[in-house]
């Protein structure tokens, strides 16, 4: 198996419109982004996974693309991507960029021109219409199926801005191709993979969710995968929803996806058997695949770690996000900080989302009328959403927006992220930015290849050592407990009294 890149990679999730303006509009933009990039190679990460950066209306955050060639011109220009690809890379950052292969944006040329073409035309025919709907229900609330006005109705599984494709039609399948191609010959590194389990539906198996895990999916990324062989290195990494580890591991196989995301791990309460049980399944999943696992504990759709780890009930559930819930946000910044360490010191590649190094909690006061989250909008403000864990990111100063740009920002920063800005946490050894950065350059030199072994110190603590004789602990007693025997202390998440180690807290140990 060769040691491609990725597998024991660091990357770094940019929520682009929230990391950092660079015109004064409020929105993140390449340039913001650009003028970084110091500071991610500073921190120690690998690559950057950017969320989609096309031309888009943002009915989805752009989820919503209508022109996958091109770049959102608030976010900038293709000349600017490419001069960002080329300036990561530079650095030695690889790209993975957001392709949505699932449903398009109801302004892309595609669906303008299937509305314009009306019924039984071909134009239609890359679309899913139909005279009549079945009961199927969006997964952003209300129905699947949006009328238009000559009386047909199409298919969308998120919001009605998101026509599904129909990969039926071979048309489709060229179109990803050219798609892929298209990015990967201007230099970017990887594809992650969008919705990546539900491009293929079953109208007639009267399944309610007939779009989840069809045969078929697999013949799509075995393609995929065929046409990035034919480059040097490229990553393909699903989004791949899944309780089931056996259909998972089917992305995995040896000619389809690389990796795709482990949200088992993500979903995990702070349960000592939980975590372990996630940890040992994951590692049994993807072991005899050749296929390096991932460790992801946040991204943009979901409630973020301090907040989550806060709370009564830890675990996370996209079917119950528990906005509102009260939350222990000391404690969950403690766990979070150990979280991190266990992810960090687990083997394969590590997702960090924006903000997780800063030790950012979910904002939950966002005004609702500034609210722009279809999930919010189309569940009748039922559920919250997301926007709480896409707020601008504070860099610096001590009034909004804190360095994000000059102008207002497209979300409200609270006021107590005068404490929590980059600035601010570069000045505090202790803070999570600086035990992030520690980490991540540690992980470099210490966990790179081999698997874990187990070490027993009781049922509520995690301890394994990895090959280089990094032996990482996690107690998740609500006592302390004795380290084991070691040479020295390497990083810790917190602060150890002799040879005990605190509840809720995690540390490396030198063994060897
Ligand atoms: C998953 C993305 O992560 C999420 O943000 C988006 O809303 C849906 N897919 C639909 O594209
Ligand atoms: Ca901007």
């Amino acid at each position: 198996m060769s040691e491609t890149w990725w597998r024991g990679a660091a990357i770094y999730q940019v929520y682009l419109r929230s990391f950092a303006d660079g015109n004064g509009d409020g929105i993140g933009d390449l340039a913001g982004l650009r003028s970084r990039l110091p500071y991610l190679s500073d921190l120690g990460i690998g690559a950057i996974w950017l969320n989609p950066w096309y031309p888009s209306p943002m009915a989805d955050g752009g989820y919503d693309v209508a022109d996958y060639r091109d770049i959102e011109p608030s976010f900038g220009t293709l000349a600017e991507a490419e001069q960002f690809i080329e300036e990561a890379h530079a650095l030695g950052i690889r790209v993975i960029i957001d392709v949505v292969p699932n449903h398009s944006s109801d302004q892309s040329a595609w669906f303008q021109e299937a509305l314009a073409a009306g019924p039984g035309s071909a134009a239609r025919e890359r679309f899913w219409f139909k005279d009549e709907p079945n009961d199927w229900k969006s997964i952003f609330g209300g129905p699947a199926w949006t009328q238009v006005p000559d009386g047909q109705w199409y298919l969308h599984l998120f919001a009605p801005e998101q026509p599904d494709f129909n990969w039926t039609n071979p048309e489709v399948h060229q179109e990803f191709h050219d798609v892929l191609r298209f990015w990967f010959d201007r230099g970017v590194d990887g594809i992650r993979i969008d919705s990546a389990a539900v491009l293929v539906k079953d109208f007639d198996g009267g399944d309610p969710e007939g779009y989840t895990d069809l045969a078929e999916v697999h013949d799509v990324y075995r393609s995929w995968r065929r046409l990035s062989d034919e480059y040097d290195e490229r990553l393909l990494i699903g989004e791949v929803w899944f309780p089931d580890q056996e259909r998972f591991a089917r992305y995995l196989r040896p000619d389809e996806l690389h990796t795709a995301f482990n949200f088992d791990f993500l979903g995990s309460p702070w349960d000592p058997a939980a975590l372990r049980a996630s940890i040992e399944q994951t590692i049994a999943t993807h072991v005899p695949l050749g296929a390096p696992a991932t460790w992801v504990l946040s991204n943009h759709d979901v409630v973020r770690p301090v907040t989550r780890y806060g709370r009564a009930n830890t675990s996370w559930d996209n079917g119950n996000r528990r906005d509102g819930v009260p939350s222990d946000l000391e404690l969950g910044y403690r766990r979070a900080r150990a979280a991190a360490l266990l992810a960090m010191a687990l083997p394969g590649s590590v997702y960090v989302y924006q903000g997780e190094e800063l030790g950012l909690p979910e904002v939950e006061d966002i005004p609702d009328e500034l609210r722009e989250d279809p999930m919010w909008h189309r569940s009748g403000h039922a559920v919250v959403g997301r926007d709480g864990c896409r707020v601008p990111l504070p860099w610096s100063g001590d009034e909004t927006p804190f360095g994000f740009g000059t102008g207002n920002p497209w979300l409200p920063q609270p006021e107590a992220w005068k404490k929590v800005t980059v600035e601010a946490q570069q000045a505090d050894l202790g803070s999570m930015l600086n035990l992030y950065r520690t980490a991540l350059h540690l992980r470099r030199e210490w966990l790179v290849g081999g698997g874990i072994t187990w070490l027993d110190l009781g049922p509520e603590v995690l301890a394994f050592t990895r090959e280089s004789g990094l032996t990482c602990v996690v107690n998740l007693a609500a006592d302390p407990v004795r380290l084991p025997p070691h040479e020295s202390v390497l990083l810790a998440s917190g602060s150890i009294e002799g040879d005990e180690l605190p509840s809720d807290t995690a540390v490396w140990l030198r063994t060897t």
